[in-house]
């Protein structure tokens, strides 16, 4: 028998609280452990569709939130959305045009599976990367950043070049996740910004 966090439970606890997907709930699990997101942060989800995180992030702050994503995200009251690739260098600039003060970036994007494990593994990374690039260009020093990826080859790669930039990194493997994935969460607080690269705006 499954725990409560099992995926019908969750899919159809979703569904019931009015969720658009269960992720939901793993950003609830991370933020009750982590307190990634305070009360009057700006904050960026990155991956953003359905929508889930935006409905969760938005009952959190009331600071402002913005979602990115490839695809239209179904309009939501006091959220903003974009629909691009956050991997365009121009975004991090309009971003920043738009909010000034980036508080926290959020990233549960994905490319699209192939099924083949160690190339899917790859690519999640890779995009992991560009969600690292994207915080380091928009967030205020002190900042939070919380990335979804998945355990494999690149992956300790991936979070030693995340520990350049944060003081504190963590990693977390959510109860909601299916059983044989290696998705896997890194939470890490307390930007450093080691370059200025952006200067003022
Ligand atoms: C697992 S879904 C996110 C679910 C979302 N957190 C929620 O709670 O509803 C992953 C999303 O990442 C988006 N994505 C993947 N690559 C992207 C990119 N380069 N730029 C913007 N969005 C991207 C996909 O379009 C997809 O909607």
């Amino acid at each position: 028998m499954g725990s409560q966090w099992g995926r019908d439970s969750a899919y159809t606890r979703a569904l019931r609280e009015g969720y658009r997907s269960r992720a939901a709930y793993k950003l609830i699990e991370i933020q009750d452990r982590y307190h990634i997101i305070r009360e009057y942060d700006n904050v960026v989800d990155l991956g953003a569709a359905p929508g889930s995180w935006l409905q969760v992030t938005r009952g959190l702050t009331r600071g402002t939130v913005l979602g990115i994503d490839l695809s239209p995200v179904a309009p939501l009251d006091g959220v903003q959305t974009l629909v691009a690739d956050f991997t365009d260098p121009s975004l991090p600039g309009q971003v920043r045009l738009m909010l000034g003060t980036v508080n926290v970036v959020l990233s549960d994007a994905a490319p699209r599976l192939s099924g083949q494990k160690s190339y899917d593994q790859a690519r999640a990374i890779a995009l992991g990367e560009e969600a690292l690039a994207f915080a380091c260009r928009v967030l205020k020093p002190g900042g939070n950043f919380l990335v979804k990826t998945f355990q494999g080859e690149d992956f300790n790669r991936f979070l030693a070049d995340i520990r350049d930039h944060f003081l504190s990194v963590r990693t977390y493997r959510s109860r909601t996740t299916r059983k044989g994935s290696s998705e896997i969460y890194i939470i890490a607080k307390n930007f450093v910004n080691t370059h200025e690269a952006e200067g003022p705006l």
